[in-house]
């Protein structure tokens, strides 16, 4: 298992590029199921989960041919077996995401359970619930879903809550239902946006994603499209959290300002300069940094993937501040490791409240999931002394070539790998 070694302490200058959105990139690839048609993917970020997901496509009988670093050639002549197995699915949640495409496609799916994970339950009777409204039937036996429909039927499904890839299952489902499918208190993600964007240029049709209706009128099939992922907004807003958090200034490329508003508002808040362009960001040193309440919220809100990220930054802003993560039941195992980094934490129900400034010392740390591996390299750019970060995976599972992009702009970072 790789870790990371990081020389805390230097401040962050330059600019670095911010890669295709991860989330974006695996709706994306499970609605190449949807046609038999060839389906090329441009701006796919070179990540574990990426890997995943193709390998589980691969299973089910597409053929993913990757033209380049980013590009991604998918067809899928027939499902061969419309089956996504314990063991992908147990290491990544997101391959339930072919549980629409596979009930819509062949009119049958079985998909594993994802069960519970390192943030929380995070079920999936909501994605289940809306394929029943459309005519599934849908039965749970020896751990997996199985799902079948001759061919699926427009309805009105209503979310009690938001889901995201809920709604991008359903939404991808609905595409080759006969008649109307309507989705209300539908999320609102730019990467439920670019799914539907991909989806119309294959010949879907769709209105109103990226407001909480969603309609979709089924059609006979689907064809062949071309498509560019959008940037990353959660690698971005790490990175713009990364120079915060180390008095730099950074600039970020190939992003999209407009999706990260809550974000920069935020950072504009703790007292950062943050300029923005057409697909731009830079962000200048603002210290002293003030500390700031915060919730994590659907989009347009703050997004609970940055949320452990912008707990590190609220450890060197000066006051108390209070983060509410109201998305997830269990949401704070990044907590203990930086309170063993001089980080001062409380922690009541779903709210965490951090005293700041805290000086930070670098320590052997243990990553837990996504995220809160993010915030972890941050914390240990910002503290003083050497730290090791374990368990490195978990960063590659979201992360594209992370200690480059950090090197890059000046971090001392190195992997360390036991193979
Ligand atoms: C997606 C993102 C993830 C992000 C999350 C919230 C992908 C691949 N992943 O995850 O990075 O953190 O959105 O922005 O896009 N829930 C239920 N029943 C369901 C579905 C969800 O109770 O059937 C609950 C979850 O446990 C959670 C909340 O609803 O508490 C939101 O989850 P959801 O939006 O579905 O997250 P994901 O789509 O899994």
């Amino acid at each position: 298992m790789d870790r990371l070694r990081i020389e805390g302490g230097r401040s962050l200058a330059g600019a670095v590029r911010v890669s295709g959105a991860k989330n974006a990139a695996l709706p994306a690839l499970a609605a190449c199921l949807l046609t038999g048609s060839e389906v090329r993917l441009d701006n796919v970020p070179d990540v574990w989960d990426v890997g995943t997901l193709v390998k589980l496509l691969d299973g089910l009988g597409a053929r993913a041919e990757r033209l380049g670093t980013h590009r991604w050639a998918v067809s899928t002549p027939e499902i061969a077996s419309p089956e996504a197995p314990y063991d992908l699915v147990r290491k990544m949640r997101a391959s339930v995401l072919v549980l629409g495409p596979l009930v819509a496609r062949a009119g049958r799916a079985r998909v594993s359970l994802p069960g519970g994970c390192a943030i929380g339950a995070r079920p999936i009777d909501r994605h289940l619930e809306g394929l029943r409204q459309l005519g599934a039937e849908i039965r749970l036996e020896h751990g997996y879903v199985e799902a079948r429909a001759e061919r699926l039927t427009g309805a009105l499904v209503d979310f009690p809550d938001v889901t995201v890839t809920g709604t991008e299952n359903l939404m991808m489902a609905a595409t080759l239902a006969r008649g109307t499918t309507v989705l209300t208190n539908a999320a609102r993600e730019p990467e439920v946006v670019d799914l539907a964007r991909l989806l119309r240029g294959m010949g879907a049709r769709i209105d109103g994603a990226g407001t909480s209706v969603i309609t979709i009128e089924g059609v006979e099939a689907l064809g062949p499209c071309e498509h560019r992922v959008i940037a990353d907004r959660i690698e971005a807003g790490t990175y713009l959290i990364a120079a915060a958090i180390t008095g730099g200034k950074v600039t970020l490329e190939d992003c999209e300002p407009g999706h990260l508003r809550a974000v920069l508002e935020a950072l504009a808040k703790v007292g950062l300069r943050v300029e923005t362009g057409p697909s731009w960001i830079r962000i200048g040193n603002g210290r002293p940094l003030r500390a700031i309440d915060l919730a994590t919220e659907p989009y347009p809100g703050f997004p609970t993937d940055l949320q452990a990220q912008f707990m590190v930054l609220m450890t060197q802003a000066g006051g108390s501040s209070t983060i509410d993560e109201t998305i997830f039941e269990s949401r704070f195992m990044h907590v203990p490791e930086l309170r063993r980094m001089g980080a001062s934490i409380d922690l009541a129900g779903h709210a965490a409240r951090v005293e700041g400034p805290t000086p930070l010392t670098g320590a052997e740390v243990t990553a837990s999931d996504l995220r809160a591996s993010a915030c972890l390299v941050l914390a240990a750019l910002a503290a003083r002394g050497e730290t090791v970060v374990h368990r490195v995976y978990h960063l590659d599972r979201g992360y594209e070539a992370i200690e480059k992009k950090l090197a890059g702009l000046g971090a001392r970072v190195e992997r360390l790998s036991d193979r």
